[in-house]
């Protein structure tokens, strides 16, 4: 983390977890916990039928919400799909984009995600873009060249009055849900890397301003010395974030001295 140039982020990926009335309860445990915390932006990225009840829940605490998805059209004949529109009109502040999981069951494409990165900025969303490499291509040595490849196609056309607006997360395929986390260094190595390809697109000054996650089996027990890192400002968390003591602890965990 680097406090001094951009903010800590730690967000909650609940993926397809927690009912309405179970986002309540959960919320109204959390928000006691770290409804007040101010060392970092606290984000919970919940289903979509849940965010109603989440927005009401923590609307007077310093708790975000996001989405996890969104449609990249306005509107139209797209059966089941949810605009960036309508989730900024019920408060949203958030929405990941590109998660590995929708790039692996769902068919979501490098063009598919800038154009979803479009439209999260157009509606005054702001973007948790994922990225990340599978364990065959880090053993096949091209860990680098596809992070590149992902941070500039989830960017093209992005004006540079916007950039401010986007948060990264590096996320790689074979840390998640697999109890198996990247070592404090890989993660500070590609986040490292999505810097300097932003750097290279858009300078030093809004490169140094980006907030860069980890996420992938971020846990109460490693967050420390993940966040530790100079380029890791933050965590998206899976399994960790479904439990109050757990997602706290890692929340706790980003209140050091940098
Ligand atoms: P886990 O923390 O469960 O590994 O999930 C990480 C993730 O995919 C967050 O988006």
């Amino acid at each position: 983390m680097n406090r001094r140039y951009r903010k800590t982020i730690i967000a909650g990926n609940w993926k397809m977890n927690k009912t309405a009335s179970e986002t309540k309860v959960f919320l109204d445990e959390l928000k006691g916990h770290v409804g007040r915390v101010k060392w970092c932006e606290v984000v919970v990225c919940v289903p979509y039928v849940d965010i109603p009840m989440a927005l009401r829940a923590l609307k007077d605490c310093r708790i975000s919400v996001g989405a996890q998805n969104l449609h990249h059209e306005e509107r139209g004949a797209y059966t089941g799909e949810v605009s960036a529109e309508m989730l900024k009109d019920l408060g949203v502040k958030y929405v990941i984009i590109g998660h590995s999981e929708r790039r692996q069951y769902f068919g979501e494409t490098d063009s598919l995600v800038n154009k979803k990165v479009h439209a999260a900025l157009d509606a005054g969303l702001r973007p948790i873009v994922c990225v990340g490499e599978s364990l065959e291509q880090r053993q096949a040595g091209i860990t680098e060249e596809l992070i590149v490849l992902q941070v500039k196609a989830a960017l093209a056309g992005v004006p540079v009055e916007k950039m401010r607006q986007i948060v990264f997360a590096y996320e790689p395929i074979w840390a998640i849900g697999t109890g198996q986390t990247a070592t404090s260094e890989q993660a500070n190595e590609v986040c490292n890397l999505i810097r300097a390809t932003i750097r290279k697109m858009h300078g030093a000054r809004i490169a140094r301003a980006i907030t860069i996650q980890y996420g992938g089996s971020m846990n109460a027990g490693n967050a420390y010395e993940l966040l530790a890192q100079p380029d890791v400002d933050g965590g998206l968390i899976g399994g960790a974030s479904l439990k109050v003591p757990d997602f706290t602890a890692i929340v706790n965990a980003a209140n050091q001295e940098q």
